[in-house]
């Protein structure tokens, strides 16, 4: 029962801040506030010791695994030393922005494919593999889509996108992430389906048509539906995950051709109601439709955590760890992908900045590139899991 013995130790985890503070303080920690009373866990019991400083790709290559993360143009061409890092560490890349329809898509018309195109040889250069995120999703449509697309004229739009892309960068793919963040269950449908500007225009189809234009121009990438707010034992949490297996089952018995489902996993430092059997059988649910599993877009939130960088360092690495350990025991998980690797450059600094202001910590490397214990939480994850 390895799962439990890890909720046992995330548990330990905040029971030995209990030794150190009053029962209060934990509160106060869980609950964001800074506490005069924290202090650092130097003193805990675990430890988050790696063997070597083997790199990611090759750690998770060993099990079967590709490590990889979400990166910029702007970042790897302005700086060496994480260039350098990324392709050290990284057996796949990601573009965080320049496959998205707002940078692909200056005009109705046109298509600018420079910056990904940039991506591709950089990933190709060194050895690496390349994803595609993402052909369908009601954020990042370009400033134009309001006034141009409508009932009418969607399909086309949505064909026309999907057909020009993948064709564009077909053969060059390891796994496309065909449509992202489809489900909603707060929009109170019955499906459980999100009313986006393409659901509205074209009903709940427009899902298995996206993949089947991107199958037709690409055969060779794997065709992923990915999704977001549902890793943990909360009611919404629940419903997005029976949302999307009632979709992923609706896909596979139309025949669709999707391979793989991708799990977002933003996830909370500070959140604690993470039940390892429920997310588990979510999994073992989602491979028993022979869909492979792949992490997308991993990070650990900061926001709500104390401002000691050494306490705050070692939750960050808890959570990474006992998730990982957790996805990594379903054999149907082929590949794990933080959103972003270095602190500096994390998404989280604008869209969940902390309230003291003080930098957020998400990531496996900080600031200046070195490794933190959430690189080795992850490397400790890799080195347990059991080989594919
Ligand atoms: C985010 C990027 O990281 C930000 O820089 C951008 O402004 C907004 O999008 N889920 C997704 C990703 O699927 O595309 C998002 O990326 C993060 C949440």
């Amino acid at each position: 029962m390895p799962n439990r013995k890890l909720v046992t130790r995330r548990q330990a985890l905040w029971l030995s801040l209990g030794t150190l503070t009053s029962i209060g303080a934990i509160a106060t920690a869980k609950a964001g506030y800074e506490s005069q009373q924290i202090e650092s866990l130097d003193n805990s019991k675990r430890n988050f010791k790696v063997a070597a400083y083997t790199p990611l790709k090759k750690r998770a290559a060993t099990k079967g695994i590709i490590y990889g993360a979400a990166i910029r143009r702007d970042l790897l061409q302005s700086n060496p030393k994480l260039a350098a890092s990324f392709a050290q560490q990284c057996g796949i890349l990601v573009p965080e922005w320049e496959l998205k329809w707002n940078f692909l898509r200056p005009t109705p018309n046109r298509f600018d494919f420079t910056a990904g195109d940039w991506l591709a040889k950089f990933a190709r250069t060194h050895g690496m593999l390349f994803r595609g995120h993402t052909l369908v999703w009601h954020e990042a449509l370009p400033p134009w889509f309001k006034g141009v697309v409508n009932r009418q004229n969607a399909e086309k739009f949505l064909v026309e996108h999907i057909a020009t892309v993948t064709k564009h960068y077909a053969g060059q793919v390891h796994s496309w992430d065909v449509v992202n963040e489809a489900t909603k269950p707060g929009d109170k449908r019955s499906d459980g389906l999100r009313n986006s500007p393409w659901l509205k225009f074209l009903g709940p189809d427009y899902i298995e048509l996206a993949f089947r234009v991107a199958a037709e121009k690409d055969p060779k990438a794997l065709l992923v539906y990915n999704d977001t707010e549902l890793e943990y034992d909360i009611p919404e949490h629940e419903a997005t995950r029976s949302a999307i297996l009632k979709l992923l089952e609706r896909l596979k018995s139309r025949g669709t051709p999707i391979h793989a489902f991708g799990i977002q996993s933003h996830l909370w430092g500070h959140e604690n109601r993470f039940n390892p059997k429920k997310l588990r059988k979510f999994l073992a649910d989602v491979a028993s439709l022979g869909l492979k599993i792949l992490v997308t877009e991993l990070d650990v939130r900061d926001k709500n955590l104390p401002k000691d960088l050494k306490l705050r360092d070692r939750v960050v690495a808890a959570t990474y760890e006992d998730y990982l350990s957790v996805v990594l025991d379903e054999k149907a998980v082929i590949a794990v992908l933080t959103w972003g690797l270095s602190d500096r450059d994390s998404w989280i600094s604008k869209y969940a900045p902390r309230s003291d202001g003080l930098a957020v910590r998400p990531l496996p490397f900080d600031s200046n590139l070195k490794p933190k214990l959430a690189w080795n939480a992850i490397a400790r994850a890799f080195d347990r899991a059991p080989k594919r």
